[in-house]
């Protein structure tokens, strides 16, 4: 059983600042680094190093290219992560405040020039029982969606980052969605201030086949299956230093520990650890604990 990644590649220009820029404001960083990130390769990190059999599938622009390289080194099966000729690879502007909150501006890029073909291409390779793991940083997301579940892999979707056009996507062929408050909120339609319980409440309704799993920062994460009813986890505390891509690492851990076979409380309790230890750290891919790590 693999997992199959069909996510999206950043780079990620990251300033360090004392608040998040206002409208209008003119802000001096004091700190700038030039980080491996974006949703899709961060999830296909943490899968990897959480002991998982990670094939990522994207595009890369020349002139990050260089990700591709990273990845590899990661252990990440990189096959089917193409590099387009004509157009900028994906990149993302970070700030980040004095307590570690971020605030992120987006570029697509080559992540949103991802055709028709390679899609075809990449689930050629697609098996009964693996799964894949979709973002919504890249074109082709409901395509793969649709294909992935014909093929009969098990789809894990994080509707991050979340707009309208989810709705859109065939939500039905989801059988795990990973959100965090606001994507949840949105997902139900619902105000960012409801009880996460009210939330999974309303998404279990309108998703009785999935797994729904809400993560809520310091107040950890809950997860829902029709199985089981709602299962909590708390969050560990820590200093914060960096919140990016703490998501990712719930999202890679949680999978790879339930992919081996780990009960939901102990795959969610292990997912808690590993984004604990990632916020502690700074930047995106960088900051993902081993499985090493969260053992000792
Ligand atoms: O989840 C964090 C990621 O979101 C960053 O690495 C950035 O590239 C964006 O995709």
């Amino acid at each position: 059983m693999k997992i199959i990644n069909f996510g999206s590649l950043n780079v990620d220009y990251v300033y360090r600042l004392d608040h998040i820029v206002k409208p209008g404001e003119t802000l001096a960083s004091s700190e700038m680094q030039v980080n491996p990130g974006g949703k899709g390769s961060n999830q296909s990190v943490a899968l990897k190093r959480a002991g998982a059999d990670v094939w990522h599938a994207g595009m890369l622009g020349e002139d990050t290219a260089w990700m591709r390289e990273r990845l590899e080194r990661e252990g990440v099966d990189v096959r089917h992560v193409l590099i387009s000729k004509e157009i900028h690879g994906g990149h993302a502007i970070i700030q980040v405040d004095a307590n570690g909150q971020n605030s992120i501006v987006l570029f697509g890029g080559a992540n949103q020039a991802i055709s028709a073909a390679q899609v075809e291409h990449v689930l050629m390779n697609a098996e009964q029982g693996d799964w894949l793991v979709l973002q919504n940083e890249i074109n082709v997301t409901a395509d793969v969606m649709v294909a992935g579940k014909a093929a009969g892999m098990k789809v894990c979707f994080n509707p991050a980052p979340f707009d309208e056009g989810v709705f859109n996507y065939p939500l039905d062929c989801v059988d795990l969605f990973i959100l965090n408050e606001h994507e949840a909120a949105g997902l139900a339609r619902k105000p960012v201030e409801t009880a996460p319980e009210e939330l999974v409440a309303t998404l279990s309704a309108a998703y009785p086949n999935a797994m729904i799993c809400v993560t809520l920062g310091e107040a950890g994460s809950v997860l829902w299956t029709a199985a089981t009813g709602l299962i909590r986890q708390k969050a560990y505390p820590v200093q914060a230093v960096d919140t990016t891509a703490a998501g990712d690492t719930f999202t890679g851990y949680f999978l790879a520990e339930l992919t081996r076979g780990a009960s939901l409380a102990a795959a969610l309790d292990m997912a808690s650890r590993a984004s604990a230890i990632a916020v502690t750290r700074p930047g995106a891919l960088d900051s993902i604990p081993y499985l090493q790590e969260l053992k000792a």
